[in-house]
C-alpha cells in the first residue's frame, strides 16, 4: 500500500474500535465520572513505571524519586468526584461506594498513609527499601477495587 493511504485507513479503524466498544460518554455537567477515571489513569501512569522499574534492571533512585513525587501530586485527584447522583454509566464504581462511605473513606486514607511511607522510602534511593513500601500501595490499590470497582 502506498505510504500516504495507511493513515485514512488506521484513523478508520480506530474509529469502529472505538464504536464496537460502546462506552457511553459522560454528557454531565462537569463530567464527573470522566473526570474521576482520568484522575485513576494519572494515577497509574505515575504508579505503573515504579514497578517496571523494580523488577527489571532499570531502577534509578533519583528517577524513582520524581515519579514518586509526581504520584503524590496526583493522589487526591479522584475523590472530589464521586458525589451522591454520579453513579451512571461510563462509571465503573460499584454502588458501594455510595453504601459503604465510611469503608470507603478507610480504603481511601490507607492508600494515602502507603504513599506517604513510599515517598519516605524513595528517599532513601535503595530499592532495597522500595519493593515492600511500593507493594503495600498496590495492595490499597487492590483493597479499595474488590469492593468499590467493577472488575
Ligand atoms: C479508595 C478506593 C480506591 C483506591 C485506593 C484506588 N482506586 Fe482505582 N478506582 C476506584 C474506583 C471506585 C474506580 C472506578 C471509577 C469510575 O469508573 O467511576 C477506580 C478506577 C480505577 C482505574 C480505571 C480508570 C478507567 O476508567 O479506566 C484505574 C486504572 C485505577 N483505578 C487505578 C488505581 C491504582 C493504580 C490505584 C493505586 C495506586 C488505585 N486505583 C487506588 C477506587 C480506588
Amino acid at each position: 500500500m502506498h505510504p500516504s493511504l495507511k493513515l485514512p485507513f488506521l484513523a478508520l479503524s480506530t474509529t469502529l474500535l472505538l464504536a464496537a466498544c460502546g462506552e457511553p460518554e459522560d454528557t454531565r455537567p462537569g463530567q464527573p465520572v470522566k473526570t474521576r477515571q482520568s484522575a485513576f489513569k494519572e494515577i497509574i501512569r505515575s504508579f505503573e513505571p515504579m514497578g517496571v522499574m523494580l523488577r527489571g534492571n532499570t531502577f534509578n533512585g533519583d528517577k524513582f524519586l520524581a515519579m514518586a513525587y509526581e504520584l503524590m501530586a496526583r493522589r487526591d485527584a479522584p475523590w472530589g468526584h464521586f458525589a451522591a447522583g454520579t453513579d451512571y454509566p461510563p462509571t465503573k464504581a460499584t454502588p458501594e461506594v455510595w453504601l459503604q462511605t465510611e469503608k470507603f473513606e478507610r480504603e481511601r486514607l490507607a492508600f494515602i498513609a502507603a504513599t506517604d511511607a513510599l515517598l519516605v522510602a524513595a528517599q532513601t534511593r535503595d530499592r532495597k527499601q522500595l519493593e515492600a513500601p511500593y507493594q503495600a500501595v498496590y495492595q490499597t490499590c487492590q483493597d479499595c477495587h474488590r469492593t468499590f470497582k467493577k472488575r
